[in-house]
């Protein structure tokens, strides 16, 4: 754990998790931070905390000490969300201390009962203020849906710092540099990837609630952006604003100007259009990725396609329906709301067709609106009739992907 001095009477405290799937669920290949932050007037306060997957809060309070904070004398907790990445510290906190108050949204004070046990809450609504005392002044501001319906932004007006959890926040672990301004251009890009892959797995299916906390943020006269994951912003706290602007973007269809082929193939006959597609897209100088389901992990599929501008879906018919794992992937990204993407499909069959209903029943029931290039089918191994009509859906693709860019 690392601890770092925001501004006076303002710390962060920083640690690194690994080796977890986060939220049970996505890989993430680089880890994450969980950063809580320390605010110290005449009383004092703690937004989040980071009980880590260690199960050692111990290793909070040690290092409360270090910034000469003694956890006896923590007035208030501020849960600004209640996930347990943030929460999940709460109960060994009673243990040790007995007289504190939680502060949240009427939304997280029911979860703080249910998870927790904790009664003693102090619920507060939009601009809603905590003096602290020596010039040190909280205020609130929900932000409901980002992602669960409890969480809101503490904004604290001396320093002008928005802590926002989990808003403006990245997966990706931290090395020494912690603020923006200390970034390497290579570090830049690894929390730009990181941020997206973040926002793909975790909070893409709540973008239109996102859209509405970029404005709320925007109300704010920001110095500092200081959030529950990744970097602290205090030299251009405007650039992690139109980031997120843009993910939404990709949540809505746009995107980098890359193409991604999201492809399965069970004998290689659909492997050998690909190769084809690969090499047009070569010759007509597109960045594309290659995704092959099932072995490229959740998380990394459902990022990639979230940032490409165009997709192409490349997987064969399998018992009457779509090749599984490409189904299975479709069916994710349908439930992150990734919509409006530009895309083409291809694949081969046997004895029967049946995949392109599939895609077309995944498509409708998640309302994903993608704007679908008629399909090319092919009976076995792709003839030079069905390469040649790909290559002119390909064109057709890359021209509609250079309309959805958005860098
Ligand atoms: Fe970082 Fe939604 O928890």
């Amino acid at each position: 754990m690392k601890k770092l001095k925001i501004t006076d009477g303002i710390h962060m405290l920083t640690m690194n998790v690994e080796d977890i799937l986060f939220e049970g669920i996505w890989e993430i290949a680089n880890g994450v931070t969980l950063n809580s932050y320390i605010v110290q007037g005449e009383k004092t306060a703690i937004i989040d905390g980071v009980i880590g997957w260690d199960g050692i809060p111990e290793t909070l309070y040690k290092n409360l000490g270090d910034i000469g904070v003694d956890p006896q004398n923590i007035d208030y907790l501020i849960v600004n969300h209640m996930e347990p990445d943030h929460s999940g510290w709460i109960s060994n906190f009673r243990k040790v201390k007995d007289d504190f108050t939680i502060i949240c949204t009427d939304k997280a004070e029911k979860m703080v009962s249910s998870f927790y046990g904790e009664d003693k809450i102090r619920v507060v609504k939009e601009g809603d203020t905590l003096d602290l005392g020596k010039g040190k002044v909280l205020s609130f501001h929900p932000v409901p849906n980002v992602h669960w319906p409890d969480t809101m932004y503490t904004y604290e007006s001396c320093s002008k710092t928005l802590f926002s959890c989990d808003m403006f926040g990245a997966f990706g672990r931290m090395g020494d540099h912690c603020f923006d301004d200390e970034l390497t251009s290579d570090e830049v890009e690894f929390f730009e990837a990181e941020g997206i892959r973040y926002y793909s797995n975790v909070m893409a299916t709540f973008t239109t609630s996102l859209k509405k906390a970029i404005d709320k943020a925007k109300t704010h006269e920001i110095n500092t952006i200081a959030p529950g994951h990744g970097p602290v912003y205090r030299k251009n706290p405007q650039k992690i604003i139109d980031d997120y602007y843009r993910f939404s973007r990709y949540a809505e269809g746009a995107g980098k100007n890359e193409i991604t082929i999201l492809w399965g193939s069970m004998y290689g006959m659909t492997k050998k259009a690909i190769d084809f597609a690969e090499g047009i897209l070569k010759r007509e100088g597109i960045k594309y990725n290659m995704v092959h389901m099932p072995l490229v992990s959740e998380s990394e599929m459902i990022a990639t396609v979230f940032r490409s501008a165009g997709i192409i879906i490349a997987a064969p018919t399998y018992e009457y329906k779509l090749f599984p794992p490409v189904a299975e992937a479709l069916n994710e990204i349908g439930r992150k709301r990734i919509t409006g993407k530009a895309a083409f499909r291809f694949g081969s069959y046997g004895w029967s067709g049946g995949a392109e209903k599939e895609i077309q029943e995944i498509m409708e029931r998640n309302k994903m609106n993608w704007d679908l290039i008629e399909s090319v089918e092919f009976e076995g191994a792709p003839k030079e009739e069905d390469l040649a009509k790909i290559e002119v859906k390909l064109l057709e693709l890359i021209e509609k992907v250079k309309v959805k860019t958005e860098e």
